[in-house]
């Protein structure tokens, strides 16, 4: 491309917003259009929405028609519930789509949606790719691990963290949080809004040439001994205060692939498994091989706390991929199938 690539950003919560600044910091993207779900977000400059010193003169809109006139090439896209309804339009029209939400395969969507989304990108010639920190970033370095064994057993991927600072109330009580433990469905609650980790556990089988006969899903909670007040939400004595789960793949009576978490939240909760701060990637084999990825502080860091460390960790591997997905044949592409993703090295232009 001997011009920027054209960008929309789709709305601007915990992901979306690093997104939007990434998008505005990069000389090989132009911002050309912010969607806004909420109304009071309408209206106002992508500056304002995610930090940036300067006006952009480009304003958050709802108004998807508007939006769709752009020309875009390319769609960051992080809302907290992606809908079918909203990608397919933006394929349709020809606009590629990298999303952190909820997308790795599309192996969780009904053959119907998937039927839509494979449809859509073959009017518009476009592309969808999922990814983020975890799925995403983690699956890819568990693949890449594994290049390492003579002999693979099982590749294992564990979210071991404290996720008391992640403001997302919907995404942690559908994860079980503030829950009784003996609510009914919790489980398949927890299974369902975590169904993304499969698709990815299915991702690092297909890179290893196995195809899967079985995926299982099994969870353990922990409750709180005390009442924490997270300010967004708050997690009652007595209710889940860490949940241990793991998306299992099997192939041929063997558990080959297993993506999973174990997240802790509030003052009072004790772990299943004791943290380890980060991703826990394991590929067993020979050899067995181990790394736990931490996102840690740069010199420069000055917001208080570090979760928005995890917010860019988790944007970014979407983010950088645009170049990479405007390029991708159309249809859908995972992180098995393109290059490898780089950052954009700071300072260097176009
Ligand atoms: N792969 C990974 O590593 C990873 C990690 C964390 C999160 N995620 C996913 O990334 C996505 C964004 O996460 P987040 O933490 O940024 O979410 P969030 O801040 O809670 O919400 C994102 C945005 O969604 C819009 N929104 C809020 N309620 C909505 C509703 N009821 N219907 C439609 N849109 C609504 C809002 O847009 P406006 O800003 O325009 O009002 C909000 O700012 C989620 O799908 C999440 O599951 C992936």
């Amino acid at each position: 491309m001997d011009r920027p690539l054209r960008v929309i950003q789709w709305t601007t919560g915990n992901i979306g917003r690093r997104s939007l600044h990434a998008i505005l910091g990069r000389p090989d993207l132009e911002l050309v259009g912010v969607y806004a779900h909420g109304a009071e977000k309408i209206g106002k400059d992508a500056a304002d929405l995610c930090g940036w010193p300067t006006p952009t003169g480009v304003l958050a809109t709802g108004d998807v028609a508007a939006l769709l006139a752009l020309g875009a090439d390319a769609c960051c896209y992080n809302p907290l519930w992606p809908s079918i309804d909203e990608l397919c339009v933006l394929l349709e029209a020809g606009v590629n789509v990298c999303t952190s939400a909820a997308w790795i395969t599309g192996g969780k969507q009904t053959p119907e949606d998937l039927d839509r989304i494979r449809k859509a990108c073959e009017r518009g010639d476009a592309t969808i790719f999922g990814s983020g920190a975890h799925p995403g970033m983690t699956n890819l370095v568990g693949m890449v691990l594994s290049g390492a064994c003579e002999r693979v057993d099982e590749i294992r991927i564990t979210e071991s963290v404290d996720c008391s600072t992640y403001e997302s109330a919907g995404t942690q009580r559908a994860m079980g949080f503030a829950q009784h433990p003996d609510t009914p469905g919790l489980a398949e609650s927890v299974r369902r809004e975590s169904e993304v980790f499969a698709e990815s556990a299915a991702m690092m089988a297909d890179a290893l040439g196995v195809t899967l006969d079985e995926m299982t899903f099994d969870v353990e909670f922990t409750t709180a001994t005390g009442d924490s007040d997270l300010g967004f939400m708050t997690i009652p004595a007595g209710t889940v205060g860490g949940v241990l789960g793991y998306h299992r793949g099997w192939s041929g009576g063997r558990n080959v692939v297993s993506v999973g978490f174990n997240w802790v939240m509030g003052e009072y909760a004790v772990p299943p498994k004791p943290l380890a701060h980060g991703h826990v990637i394991q590929v067993f084999g020979r050899p067995n091989m181990r790394t736990v990825l931490h996102c840690l502080p740069p010199e420069d860091w000055t917001e208080p706390g570090f979760m928005g460390l995890g917010m860019i960790y988790t944007a970014m591997p979407v983010t950088n991929a645009v170049p990479y997905v405007v390029a991708a044949p159309p249809g859908i592409v995972t992180l098995a199938d393109l290059p490898p993703i780089t950052g954009w090295l700071a300072g260097f232009g176009c």
